[in-house]
Order: structure tokens, then C-alpha cells, then sequence
């Protein structure tokens, strides 16, 4: 059946042009692109443009500043700054800007968005606004697919500051944690922190950066993995993070080959795992983004049971989020227990350009599978 497509994104990325091409390769039309600055500008609604039984495909609102800028204006009711400032931010490589005010207001946007609920019937979304928000927020996130039985690594939560960590580390007997900013994307504000108590030393392996600015600290990630082991600035980075909101969590150490830790990033398809791709690296954080390599899943030693049943994790995973077509889902195997533990589940985790399933790359796997989502009508 030919579907009316809707995606609501940003046009200039690569992301949609993937997908339209996807579409097409389908034999379709290409899909009606709503694009975000439009949505902010109102000048386009998306009820006009959708209608009973079409597909809305929510894109990421990434790589485009003037978005993120409208973003967090939206969200000036967390009261970081206001929206007239929020508007007049100046671009800056890297610079992380006020987490907790953009996801409020990326909170106020999708929300708008899943309100076209109410309007027509039969609604298919290919991912839900709602699930975009949790899988958003990694504690919510992680509390959720821990209480449906899905093995995620263990939380410490509540956790305050860098000195509340530490105590926390001790009395749970953990001398390595992941601290993760609890909105972040693409290895933002993200830290692997190592501290051994009895010899005070510790470690903490990010990309993030700091810089001193009026007085305060300002945020930035960059591309490159550093190590920092001076207390003043591991405190001021780990400090914020938790002042933001945190994902603290046991890091579990990953298998390894040929002197490169991996896991997986699994595309789940209407809650079937499809594409896989192994990514390797020499740091703890294995995004790709960051340089790391891409593997061949047959050759990582591992045996067929331990690759099943990462991929049977990975769809329990999945299936928490059934009113999203699909998701992707970072899975690592722990090199001690030899068993899966899902540390990410991402809303927007499909940009796996030359991966193929099936002989389709995700785009068009996902257009082929469409069949078979549920349809949420929301009436
Ligand atoms: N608990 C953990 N133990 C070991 N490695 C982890 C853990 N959590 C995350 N990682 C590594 O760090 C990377 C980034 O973390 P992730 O939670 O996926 O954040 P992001 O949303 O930025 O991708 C992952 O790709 C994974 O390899
Ligand atoms: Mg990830």
C-alpha cells in the first residue's frame, strides 16, 4: 500500500536525503518534508499535512544551530537563560549548551508533534514522540528497560557531585563507572571514571573539554578522547554533569579482539533485530563519529550463542518500545561474564550508511518492514 509520508526534520541533512532516496528506490514518492525551523516559524502546521493512515517520521533536530537555538528558547521555563537569549547564542564548535533547558523544551516540541494524534486515524509513527523522550533520558531510560527484565548495567542514582559519587562508588564496591550527561548524544558528555580509594588515585576518560569563562566553566565535546587525572578538573566536569542530571552506572568491561574493545550497535525492526555492526576502539567509548572502526560481527571470536543472545537482548530492548518502528540499540558483552548488557537505546540510531540487512540498507529496510507496525490510533 502507497503511504502519505511525513518527515519532520532538518531538509538540509543527510539523514533525509537518505531516506527519500530510500522511498523512492521503493518505487513511492518522495515523503512531504516538514522541517523544524518551519515548525518554530509556524509557518507550516503538520496537521495540513498529514492525513488518516499516513507515516510520520520524526527526525533528529541535530546539526543545525539555529534549531537548537529554538529548542532551547522553548525550553526557557527551566530558567537557564530566557528565550530572547537563547535566541541571540552564538555558535561555538563543540559547545554544550544548557542540556536540562533543551530537554525541556525538546520535551515541549515533541509533545507538540505527538499531538497530531488526536486529529486523524490511523497514524503510523516510526518513532513514537513519547518513547523519543525517554529514550532520550538514559535514567528514565535505563529504569524502565531494567524493570522489563532487560539487562542494563547497574545504576547508582541520585547521585549529587563528584564527592557524592565517590562515597557512593565505595559503598557500592565500584571502582569504575560510566557518568553520562542523562540527555546526551553521540558520546556528549560522556566520562568513564576510575577511582581506586585506598590509593585516592583516579581517572576519568571523556571527550569532553572545559574552559574557564567570566568566572564559570563552559562545556565542550570534541572528537578527541582525554584523560584527565587532576582532581580540580575531573570534580568541575563531574560536578556539572550531576548538576544537570546524571546517568552514573557500572562500566562493564568489553570483549575485546586484536587489542580493540566492541559492541554492537543493533538496528531492532518492528522489534526484530536486523542490521548489526560491530564497533571497535582503543578508548571505552566506541561511537564511530569518534574515529572508531567498524567490524566483521563473524570475526570477533565470539560464538554463535553469545552473538544470539546479544541480539535476543537487544530485542527484548525493542520490544519496551513497541509503538516505535524501529530503534537502535548499543549492546556490549561483557568480557567477564560473557553476557549482553544493553547500554543505549537510540530514537534516531538508523544512520548506518553501506550497512546492509537483507541486501536494504536501514532506510529501506524499515519502508519494506512498515507492514508490519502497529498502528496507533490514539482516539
Ligand atoms: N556501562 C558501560 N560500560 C562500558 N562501556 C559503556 C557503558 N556505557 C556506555 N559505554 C560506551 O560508551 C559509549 C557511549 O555511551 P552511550 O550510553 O551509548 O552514549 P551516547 O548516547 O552518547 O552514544 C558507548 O558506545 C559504549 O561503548
Ligand atoms: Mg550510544
Amino acid at each position: 500500500m502507497e503511504r502519505n509520508y511525513v518527515i519532520i526534520g532538518n531538509p538540509e541533512n543527510r539523514r533525509v536525503d537518505f531516506f527519500q532516496r530510500a522511498l523512492i528506490s521503493q518505487g513511492m514518492g518522495p515523503a512531504t518534508v516538514l522541517s523544524y525551523e518551519e515548525v518554530f516559524k509556524r509557518k507550516l502546521k503538520i496537521n495540513n499535512l498529514i492525513k488518516d493512515g499516513s507515516v510520520i517520521r520524526v527526525e533528529s533536530p541535530g546539526e543545525n544551530f539555529n534549531v537548537e537555538r529554538e529548542i532551547i528558547a522553548l525550553g526557557h521555563e527551566a530558567g537557564d537563560i530566557s528565550g530572547e537569549k537563547a535566541r541571540r547564542l552564538e555558535y561555538e564548535k563543540g559547545r554544550i549548551f544548557y542540556p536540562t533547558q533543551w530537554y525541556h523544551g525538546f520535551t515541549r516540541l515533541q509533545e507538540a508533534i505527538w499531538k497530531v494524534n488526536s486529529s486523524v486515524r490511523g497514524l503510523v509513527w516510526m518513532n513514537y514522540p513519547l518513547d523519543i523522550l525517554t529514550m532520550f533520558n538514559k535514567p528514565i531510560c535505563q529504569q524502565l528497560l531494567a524493570s522489563k527484565l532487560v539487562r542494563v548495567p547497574r545504576s547508582l542514582r541520585e547521585v549529587s557531585g563528584y564527592e557524592d559519587l565517590r562515597c557512593k562508588m565505595e559503598s557500592h564496591s565500584l571502582k569504575r563507572v560510566f557518568v553520562k550527561l542523562f540527555c546526551s548524544s553521540s558520546a556528549s558528555g560522556i566520562c568513564a571514571y576510575q577511582y581506586e580509594p585506598k590509593s585516592n588515585r583516579e581517572i576519568l576518560i571523556s571527550t569532553m573539554e572545559i574552559s574557564p569563562r567570566d568566572g564559570e566553566f563552559v562545556f565542550y565535546n570534541s572528537l578527541k578522547i582525554k584523560r584527565y587525572t587532576e582532581k580540580i578538573k575531573i570534580k568541575v566536569i563531574l560536578d556539572w554533569i550531576c548538576s544537570q542530571g546524571a546517568q552514573v552506572e557500572a562500566w562493564i568491561p568489553k570483549e575485546s579482539t586484536n587489542g580493540y574493545v566492541f559492541d554492537l550497535r543493533v538496528l531492532a525492526v518492528g522489534e526484530k533485530a536486523a542490521h548489526r555492526v560491530p564497533r571497535l576502539s582503543k578508548s571505552p567509548m566506541t561511537n564511530l563519529h569518534l574515529g572508531n572502526k567498524r567490524g566483521d560481527i563473524k570475526s570477533l571470536g565470539l560464538t554463535d550463542d553469545e552473538i544470539n543472545e546479544a541480539l535476543m537482548e537487544a530485542e527484548k530492548a525493542a520490544a519496551v518500545f513497541a509503538g516505535s518502528h524501529y530503534k537502535g540499540i548499543d549492546v556490549l558483552i561483557s568480557s567477564e561474564s560473557h553476557k549482553p548488557y544493553i547500554v543505549d537505546i537510540n530514537a534516531f540510531g538508523d544512520l548506518l550508511p553501506g550497512i546492509a540487512y537483507d541486501g536494504m540498507d536501514t532506510y529501506t529496510y524499515e519502508i519494506v518492514k512498515l507492514t508490519n507496525v502497529k498502528v496507533i490510533n490514539c482516539e
